[in-house]
């Protein structure tokens, strides 16, 4: 884009009045969701096994999934309810554990399956973003020892040729891999998830696997469909210290350094877009015990009790203006199970991100996690990500006020001054 095109405000839509918020005319306005939290009956994956085993217990996730939001069956209502929102995109990952469920035996009717969810997001005039791999393995993956077995690349790489070969046609966005930092630091430094490690080694050694299995992706993926767009969902916070003074803003520092753009430099040249996905920003301080930092959440907390922080989203999008890509906000959204902050969340975060448009940064997309409340991973289904609120005992979608005023928004491709005015001043 050219200097005068910046200074321009009417080529970006930015328009006389500086309370209404004109987005770009091919600008991308979807939701986002991922396989295991949404489709139910994922029995193959390595989540459905420790939900088996530890749901409800002390250290387990809270809940089993279960059917979930029983996408599978839904898909084609639930894309229905995107399409009435005025989206023209919809981020969604394929499963693994689905799709090869035994070393080297793909299943074709899964295959068919998401030859028909893709064909039902073309129906409702959905650009498909598609996710590979979202956090969950096929069980035998995990049985070989995961991530932090080489081999995974091999087969993961095996994968996703099957399946970029399959979908060649139809889809023109892949995402590799979904937040490679924030898994390794659940399962490998914080310990959260399963395999529970707490070794800053392991997780060095798990980033690079991550980061060999993204650079292998894209060729595979770039060699059979060249006209493609490869990425992958990066999750990028802000690291404040807890206390100015001591040990802690080194602490935060180094943890800048890995949750910011440090996967992004070792995989760069390999990706044709950015995914941004963006929630917050957490305060650290310094433990004497593995990992050695503490995460604290200070100010207007969310229901997962995590900060809500718009202008961290620019000064990330300044960050990654270097990159000369373009950039989707892959994932930004709430726990807000009252629906009383996700009004001011959105609108927040959006005036931020076109603000970013202003200054010349390259976004093209918004995807708001989530379209509908869902199975949110340890915690279960208590936290309410969903512009649709769901009843999961009926499996009934009632859209909140919020998915009317992210509807009006991405109707009209702006935020009206009569918004503006109500939630920013
Ligand atoms: C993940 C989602 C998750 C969301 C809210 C992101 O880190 O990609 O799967 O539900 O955050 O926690």
């Amino acid at each position: 884009m050219s200097t005068s095109q910046v200074d321009n405000p009417e080529h970006l839509g930015g328009g006389q009045n500086m309370n209404l918020l004109k987005f770009p005319k091919d600008f991308l306005w979807g939701t986002a969701t991922s396989a295991h939290q949404v489709e139910g009956n994922n029995i193959h994956s390595d989540w459905w096994i420790w939900e088996q085993e530890k749901a409800g217990q002390l250290g387990g996730p809270r809940d089993k999934s279960g059917k979930a939001c029983n996408h599978w069956k839904l898909y084609d209502e639930d894309f229905k309810r995107a399409a009435w929102l005025g989206n023209n995109a919809h981020r969604l990952s394929f499963e693994w554990a689905k799709i090869e469920p035994e070393e080297g035996k793909f299943n074709q009717e899964v295959l068919d399956h998401y030859h028909k969810v893709i064909a039902s997001l073309k129906k409702h005039k959905l650009e498909p973003f598609v996710t590979l791999h979202h956090f969950t393995n096929p069980l035998w993956i995990a049985e070989k020892g995961g991530w932090e077995n080489k081999e995974t690349i091999k087969y993961f790489l095996r994968y996703v040729k099957k399946v970029t070969s399959e979908f060649a046609d139809e889809i023109n966005f892949w995402m590799t891999v979904n937040e490679p930092t924030v898994l390794v630091s659940m399962c490998w430094l914080e310990g959260f998830w399963a395999p529970h490690k707490r070794s800053v080694l392991e997780a060095f050694k798990v980033i690079r696997h991550f980061a060999s299995a993204h650079r292998k992706a894209y060729k595979t993926i770039k060699n059979i469909s060249k006209n493609s767009k490869v990425g992958f969902a990066h999750s990028i916070n802000i690291s404040a210290p807890l206390r100015k003074v001591g040990i802690d803003p080194l602490i935060a520092s180094i943890t800048n350094f890995l949750s910011s753009d440090f996967f992004l430099k070792i995989t760069r040249g390999y990706s044709d877009f950015i995914g941004l996905n963006y929630y917050n920003r957490v305060h650290i301080g310094f433990k004497f015990s593995p990992p050695f930092y503490k995460i604290v959440f200070k100010g207007d907390l969310t229901d997962m009790g995590w900060e809500i922080y718009p202008e961290g989203i620019s000064k990330v999008l300044r960050g990654l203006k270097k990159y000369n890509l373009p950039i989707y906000i892959t994932e930004n959204g709430i726990a807000d199970v009252s629906d009383q902050k996700r009004p001011y969340f959105i609108i927040a975060h959006l005036e931020k991100v076109w603000q970013a448009i202003q200054e010349g940064i390259s976004v093209k997309g918004y995807f708001y996690w989530s379209l509908i409340d869902n199975f949110e991973w340890d915690s279960g289904f208590s936290k309410r990500f969903g512009l649709f609120e769901i009843d999961f005992k009926t499996q009934k979608r009632t859209p909140r006020e919020s998915a009317r005023i992210y509807k009006e928004i991405c109707t009209k491709n702006e935020i009206s001054e009569r918004l503006t005015k109500k939630y920013l001043s």
